[in-house]
């Protein structure tokens, strides 16, 4: 399994990881054959790489933070609150808590649970995907600071609908596709108080989850907005959002710059560690997320080549792509003797 750029991908290979549509619908399946239709489709729609499998072998299955099914209804949950929100209606509490208990029984459950893969957002369903993952970071991020259930439910309703304040932005600025103009950028920066109004309207929510929107963009040293706090005047779950916000934003590929790899935006994380973010932050996030998401393809200190297959906190799996073991499958554990060097692409 691959994750290919979509020039790089032909016919015979095969869909390895779901496309959602906006309403959190799976368009595409895994396992569909890659016609020439369906590529000219996805291209059309803003796809740039796919998850892909590139033979009929034997293919394992590979573990993500939260089901195929789970971020479905999430993708559907925050689509549905931003309409809400956009004509100033109530959100609908109970569907979000729903996704949210949803979300929080399988990241509980799952001890090995690491955030892995890199997600295939368009411009349609970008913000919906990018609330999704933010939330699971978040979560991952929360359970490893020893929360209790309760306090991720804050951090994770908080963290799903960060971004609600963009329905208040003119959406002409958004579809420019392009670099913002200082102006509009300064419009933008409205949204975390806009979407602190909009949440705490909402009677069901803890204020906590209104204050987690407003400040998920201010920076431990006060350089951050829309108030410029600093230090533990930052609440906790703000703290945590702005790790999980930036590292799932850097990752993402913009219409005006590509996207980081994982070791690279965490490598930012740190450098920017302690004038932008919480350390004890950081270093959860450090743990949160694979290093080498599955569908990396790895240099080996062997001087073999391989993609990873599946990672949890555990184990990366890789499955040899050159030299004498191709295509065998082999575990690396923290003390095995073959190590992964670098990462090619
Ligand atoms: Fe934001």
């Amino acid at each position: 399994m691959r994750y290919l750029p979509l020039d790089e991908i032909s016919e015979e290979m095969r869909l390895a990881r779901p496309i959602f549509n906006s309403d959190g619908r799976v368009l595409l399946s895994n396992g569909v054959k890659l016609s020439k239709t369906y590529l000219e489709r996805l291209r059309a729609m803003g796809y740039e790489r796919l998850y892909v499998y590139q033979d009929d072998g034997k293919q394992t299955d590979f573990t993500t933070s939260i089901s195929d099914q789970t971020t479905g209804e999430a993708i559907l949950s925050v689509k549905e609150s931003f309409a809400k929100a956009s004509k100033r209606q109530q959100l609908n509490i109970k569907q979000v808590n729903e996704v949210i208990d949803y979300i929080l029984d399988e990241i509980l459950s799952n001890p090995t649970v690491l955030f892995n893969i890199m997600d295939l957002k368009n411009h349609d369903n970008y913000y919906y995907l990018h609330s999704v993952n933010v939330c699971v970071i978040s979560t991952i991020i929360g359970k490893k600071l020893g929360l209790a259930r309760d306090k991720m439910k804050e951090l994770a309703t908080g963290a799903l609908l960060h971004d609600l304040g963009m329905v208040c932005i003119d959406p002409q600025i958004f579809s420019q596709r392009r670099r913002l103009s200082e102006e509009e950028m300064a419009e933008v920066k409205e949204h975390p108080k806009y979407g602190f109004g909009l949440l705490r309207s909402s009677r069901e929510l803890s204020i906590l989850v209104a204050h987690t929107a407003y400040q998920h963009h201010e920076r431990m040293d006060g350089s951050g907005y829309p108030k410029g706090l600093s230090g533990n005047d930052i609440h906790l779950y703000g703290k945590i959002v702005a790790v999980a916000d930036s590292y799932e934003t850097m990752t993402s590929e913009r219409v005006y710059r590509k996207a980081l790899w994982s070791h690279e935006a965490i490598r930012e994380l740190k450098e920017n560690t302690p004038e932008k973010y919480d350390p004890e932050v950081v270093e959860a996030m450090i743990e949160t997320a694979a290093f080498y998401p599955v569908g990396s393809v790895v240099a080996l200190n062997t001087n073999e080549e391989a993609v990873v297959v599946d990672v949890t906190s555990k184990k990366i799996t890789i499955q040899f792509s050159t030299g004498p073991r191709i295509n065998a499958i082999y575990e690396l554990e923290p003390d095995s003797e073959i190590k992964i060097e670098s990462r090619l692409s």
